[in-house]
C-alpha cells in the first residue's frame, strides 16, 4: 500500500512537471497564424536563423516602414536568402500581425491565449 501511493505520489509529480517542458518550446518557435500568404512565406523564409520570438518582441506600433527596414536588414546586413520578390508579401503579412496595422491582432490574440489553459506560467501566450 505505501509503495502503492509512493508510486502515485511520483506519478503525479511526473504529470505536473510535463506540461511545462513540453508546451513551452513550440510556443516560442512559432508564427502566429494569419490567411495572409506572407505567413507561409515567413515560416519558410524567417525561422531558419532565430525563433519567431524576435518578431513578437518589436514594439507592437512599429511602422510599415520599420518591418521594410527589419527584412533589409535580414536581407543585407545578415543575409537571409530572401528573394525581393518575397518581401511585399511577408512585409503586408507582418505589419499586419506583429505591427502598427494589426487589426487582425484581436481576432488571432484570444484564440492564442485561450488555448493555453493552465499549464503556462508566463500567461498568455499559445503553444
Ligand atoms: C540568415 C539568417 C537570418 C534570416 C534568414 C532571418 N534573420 Fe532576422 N535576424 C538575424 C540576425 C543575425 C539577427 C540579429 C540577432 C541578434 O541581434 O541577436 C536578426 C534579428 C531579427 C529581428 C530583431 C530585430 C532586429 O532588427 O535585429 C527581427 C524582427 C527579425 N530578425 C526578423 C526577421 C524576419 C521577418 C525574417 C524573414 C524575412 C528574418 N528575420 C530572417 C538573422 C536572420
Amino acid at each position: 500500500m505505501k509503495t502503492l501511493v509512493t508510486l502515485m505520489i511520483l506519478a503525479a509529480g511526473a504529470l505536473a512537471a510535463a506540461p511545462v517542458k513540453i508546451v513551452l518550446p513550440p510556443e516560442t518557435a512559432k508564427l502566429v497564424e494569419s490567411p495572409l500568404p506572407g505567413y507561409a512565406l515567413a515560416q519558410a523564409m524567417c525561422l531558419t536563423c532565430h525563433s519567431a520570438e524576435y518578431l513578437l518582441y518589436q514594439p507592437p506600433t512599429s511602422p510599415r516602414t520599420y518591418w521594410q527596414a527589419t527584412l533589409t536588414k535580414m536581407q543585407k546586413t545578415f543575409g537571409a536568402p530572401l528573394p525581393d520578390e518575397m518581401v511585399p508579401p511577408i512585409l503586408e503579412y507582418l505589419v499586419k500581425t506583429y505591427g502598427a496595422e494589426r487589426d487582425g491582432a484581436k481576432a488571432a490574440a484570444p484564440a492564442v491565449t485561450g488555448a493555453t489553459g493552465t499549464a503556462d506560467p508566463a500567461g498568455k501566450k499559445a503553444p
